[in-house]
């Protein structure tokens, strides 16, 4: 029955505080071995940003920001006083150019800059504006300005782009429409959220995003990267700040702890690149409707829901965005009216109110899960650098727009650290916090530490 299956799917997708406390122990560990000169699944990449913001950085700077749900354009203005403004053009990156080819991604990255300038700057360009640029996929660097792609995350397929360094193929296509801007910086969305929030709040410790990705950059020493050994320049401070992408949604890639249940496996399956990122495709919302729509699909394969309907549609693969689950989270009604619109309206089915009862309970399921597990990679950071207390700033649509995430974060860390129960949840000594603005501002603020440590003759 239709009871019995909620009870199977709570027993399933339910992590309760000892798998947690569990899980974030493995991670502990393999944060360690990511930093170590053998490497391990987390990348845990160095970014070659080495000072820490002080709040003081001023001046005008371009940014790119390539990787979530758009492509943003944004100049910046940093004033100083822990303070910048953002003029900024958000472009939805058309589906098809995840899988298409790289001369179609850099043409379109560097049209979207030339509309935004031609707005911003009708009178022409300042050619000498630097330009930061957020690339979030794991991206090696030697240099702050270069970066070579491990490995496409997030449902990105495009050939010819892994082991190369991008900066030279945005570069070109920026010299071919004649826009000679210096892409002086690359970083992750992670660490620009990470340093965009620190510029305003010292009290930062972790830039994390939640949203088509999952992943979280913080500062460790120079020393404590034992992979960097005879990558530093002599003269370099071994207690000197470096910015380290950890690249975490790659965590248990050999699945020795993740509760992974017979939908994540499919998921994994069906992505281009099975075996990868396994902790991102059970807490990011790239997956989280599409473990939905996997779910509903095998109980309809199995007679016990929608039966003798047409499920063409929602038998398509990614058919059901994290939207979904959201809306049907959100749905206020006691008989699920809003859900029911939905699978009506836009996926052609018509749902009885024992099934959309069903629908809820998994979306709920589902939703829990990711932001209880999500935070796993922040308690281990927090774990390993022995911060007690810490503002995490995050950013990323599941952040921002999954309903209850930011409360069942907060208690996923509670269960972790066997905090007692607050009220609210800010009042834990780790608390998550909005992120400044978009990690547009964090690329700025870099290209003006890196200016700064260039004309330093660092
Ligand atoms: C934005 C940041 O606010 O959030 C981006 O500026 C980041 O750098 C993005 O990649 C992540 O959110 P999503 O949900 O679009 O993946
Ligand atoms: C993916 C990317 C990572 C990025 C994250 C959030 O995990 O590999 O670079 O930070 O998504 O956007």
């Amino acid at each position: 029955s239709l009871m019995e299956q909620i009870t199977r799917f709570e027993e399933v997708f339910t992590v309760p505080a000892e798998k947690l406390k569990e899980v974030t122990e493995r991670f502990v560990g393999e944060l360690n071995k990511g930093l170590s000169k053998k490497g391990g699944n987390i990348p845990m990449i160095p970014g070659w940003v080495m000072d820490f913001p002080t709040g003081s950085e001023t001046g005008d700077y371009l940014a790119i920001d390539l990787g979530g749900t758009n492509l943003r354009v944004v100049l910046v203005k940093l004033g100083g006083k822990r303070d910048f403004d953002t003029t900024q053009s958000k472009y939805k990156l058309p589906d098809h150019m995840r899988t298409g080819s790289a001369d179609a991604l850099f043409s379109f990255i560097a049209d979207c800059l030339k509309a935004f300038l031609d707005e911003e700057f009708p009178e022409g360009v300042d050619h000498a504006l630097p330009l930061g640029f957020t690339f979030s996929y794991p991206a090696s660097q030697d240099r702050i300005n270069e970066g070579f792609l491990q490995r496409w995350t997030k449902g990105f397929d495009i050939d010819g782009v892994e082991g190369k360094d991008v900066v030279p193929m945005l570069q070109e296509q920026l010299k071919k429409r004649d826009i000679p801007i210096d892409v002086v910086a690359l970083i992750n969305d992670t660490t620009g959220t990470l340093v965009a929030s620190m510029y305003t709040d010292p009290e930062t410790r972790m830039g994390c995003i939640f949203g088509t990705g999952v992943n979280g950059a913080y500062y460790d020493v120079c020393s404590g990267v034992e992979k960097l050994q005879g990558r530093l320049a002599d003269d370099v401070d071994p207690d000197a700040p470096m910015a380290i992408n950890c690249e975490y949604g790659s965590f248990d890639n050999e699945l020795i702890t993740l509760p992974r249940t017979k939908y994540d496996i499919l998921v994994d399956k069906q992505s281009p690149r099975p075996g990868q990122q396994s902790f991102e495709k059970m807490t990011s919302g790239y997956y989280l409707g599409e473990l939905l729509r996997l779910a509903l699909v095998d109980l309809a394969g199995q007679g016990l829901i929608f039966s003798g309907q047409d499920l063409s549609k929602l038998e398509k693969p990614y058919v059901m965005d994290t939207a979904y689950p959201a809306r049907i989270e959100e749905d206020p009604f006691e008989n699920l009216e809003d859900t029911y619109d939905i699978f009506k309206n836009e996926l052609g089915v018509e749902t009885t109110n024992g099934e959309r009862k069903l629908i809820r309970r998994l979306a709920e399921l589902i939703g829990t899960r990711a932001s209880r597990m999500s935070v796993c990679g922040i308690a281990a950071v927090c774990k390993k650098r022995g911060y007690k207390t810490a503002h995490i700033a995050a950013d990323g649509s599941v952040f921002n727009l999954y309903p209850g995430f930011k409360e069942r974060a907060a208690a996923g860390l509670r269960d972790i650290f066997d905090w007692e129960v607050k009220k609210n949840y800010e009042d834990y000594p780790i608390v998550i916090v909005a992120a400044e603005d978009g990690s547009g501002a964090g690329a700025a603020i870099i290209a003006a530490l890196t200016q700064k440590r260039l004309a330093a003759g660092k």
